[in-house]
């Protein structure tokens, strides 16, 4: 699985707000293996989900070098291409849309791609499948259980065939048994279908679950 290749490449990467007051990212250096599981910990406000932002190309960074799946995320164009392509997020607010049956919320990353609907169709099932909800597809998400709907956005995340999955505190809002079980599908599904797995958490018996565990603090790694 470690083939030593790095999927993420992050080089003395700056990124204030309120004009420079707020250093979220203050020169942070990272790299993380193809198919490597990380836990990013750190308190509160030390810049975890900026962190995360930036590799999921859902901010940019103001200074320094990120490279994600080879791509150049301060210098391309094509950022929604990108992340699309290469990222699935698992926040902890799941983000369903409440209108939509599991099936659609699941689908719903698919419709930037040629699939067919009946391709889509099938690929969400096979999702569904895999986090043992496929009995639940035509249900809105409103019916579900929290952790239910953790496991329906952790499909969703996974439908694209992403490079890599970024979790922002997957298992936040939810109870420890909850928590657990999700915990141990996304580690399941990580090797299962060798994609990188990136988590930021607070919690220390949730980072252990990782195979590397990185501490933030102030906007960099601490080592
Ligand atoms: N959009 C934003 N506007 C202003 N300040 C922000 C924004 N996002 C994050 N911050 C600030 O940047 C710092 C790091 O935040 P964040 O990355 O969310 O930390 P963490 O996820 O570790 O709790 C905090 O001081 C936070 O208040
Ligand atoms: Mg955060």
């Amino acid at each position: 699985m470690d083939n030593g290749k790095n999927v993420i490449e992050i080089h003395d990467l700056k990124k204030s707000y309120d004009d420079g007051t707020i250093k979220a990212l203050n020169g942070l250096n990272l790299e993380v293996k193809e198919g490597e599981f990380l836990s990013i910990m750190g308190p509160s406000g030390s810049g975890k989900s900026t962190l995360l932002n930036m590799i999921g190309a859902l901010d940019v960074a103001d200074e320094g070098s990120i490279h994600v799946a080879g791509i150049d995320l301060m210098k391309t164009k094509e950022l929604s291409e990108f992340r699309s392509k290469e990222i699935g997020f698992v926040f902890q607010m799941h983000n369903l849309i409440p209108n939509l049956t599991v099936l659609e919320n699941v689908e719903i990353p698919m419709y930037e791609t040629d699939l067919s609907s009946d391709q889509m169709r099938e690929r969400a099932l096979e999702l569904l499948k895999a986090v043992g909800l496929e009995d639940r597809a035509d249900q809105i998400p409103t019916k579900l259980s929290g952790g239910q709907r953790q496991r329906v956005a952790i499909a969703r995340a996974l439908v694209n065939r992403p490079s890599i999955i970024l979790a922002d505190e997957p298992t936040g809002s939810l109870d420890s048994q909850t928590g657990d079980v999700i915990l141990k599908l996304l580690r399941d599904l990580h090797e299962k279908e060798n994609v990188t797995l990136v988590m930021v958490t607070h919690e220390p018996y949730v980072g252990k679950m990782a195979e590397r565990i990185v501490n933030v603090l102030d906007g960099k790694i601490q080592n």
